[in-house]
């Protein structure tokens, strides 16, 4: 029972459409209808902006990280925060609060990776920051960097964290299939700041 209540707040966690509500209060623009029409951080960037993006980004963080965290904080010894968290994820991906369409599972998968393991959330941001400056493509950075993070959990030979980074990895590519099609035809925007 208690497994259930922790997945059903993470889902609702996770479906709290950030951007949507940054946009809408803040910019009176709702971004599913500018640029990628994507529902997360990199296209809350690209149309409002650095101090909105920052904003999302944080808050799509913060869902993952705080929907692992409340099993710990309750004590709940029975419950594993990691599959907790992938129900955030789902939520932020397809969120109840917007009808269903929402991110691309990037920032909120961090999110979860930051509860149970910083030094490997410090390890994805590096690896991020550092193929994004080879690459510009926040998609592709995105992508290499979940693959990075399954490497390193070999390496650490943490099963349940292999196991939890390799399905948010394959569901973090799944979702990136329009800019995977994008990059391989040279039509994927690229960051022009870094
Ligand atoms: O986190 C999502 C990002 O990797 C791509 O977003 O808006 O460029 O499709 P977008």
């Amino acid at each position: 029972m208690e497994y259930i209540i922790f997945c059903i707040i993470a889902y609702l966690l996770g479906s709290i459409p950030t951007g949507l509500i940054v946009g809408k209060i803040g910019y009176k623009t709702d971004i599913r209808e500018h640029g990628s029409g994507n529902l997360g951080a990199t296209n809350t960037f690209r149309v409002l902006g650095m101090k909105a993006g920052i904003i999302v980004t944080i808050g799509d963080i913060l869902k993952g990280t705080i929907a692992v965290v409340l099993p710990i904080l309750f004590q709940a010894e029975t419950v594993y925060p990691l599959i907790v968290g992938i129900f955030a994820v789902i939520g932020h991906v397809y969120p109840i609060f917007a009808k269903f369409k929402g991110g691309k599972a990037v920032a909120t998968s961090s999110g979860v990776i930051l509860g149970v393991n910083p030094l490997l959330f410090i390890i994805m941001i590096i690896s991020f920051l550092v193929i994004l400056y080879i690459t510009k493509y926040v998609s592709l950075s995105s992508m290499l960097t979940g693959i990075i993070t399954v490497i390193v959990t070999i390496i650490q030979k943490e099963m349940g964290l292999l196991i939890v980074t390799s399905l948010l990895t394959i569901f973090v590519i799944y979702r990136h299939k329009s800019n995977i099609k994008r990059i391989v035809d040279k039509t994927e925007p690229k960051i022009t700041w870094m």
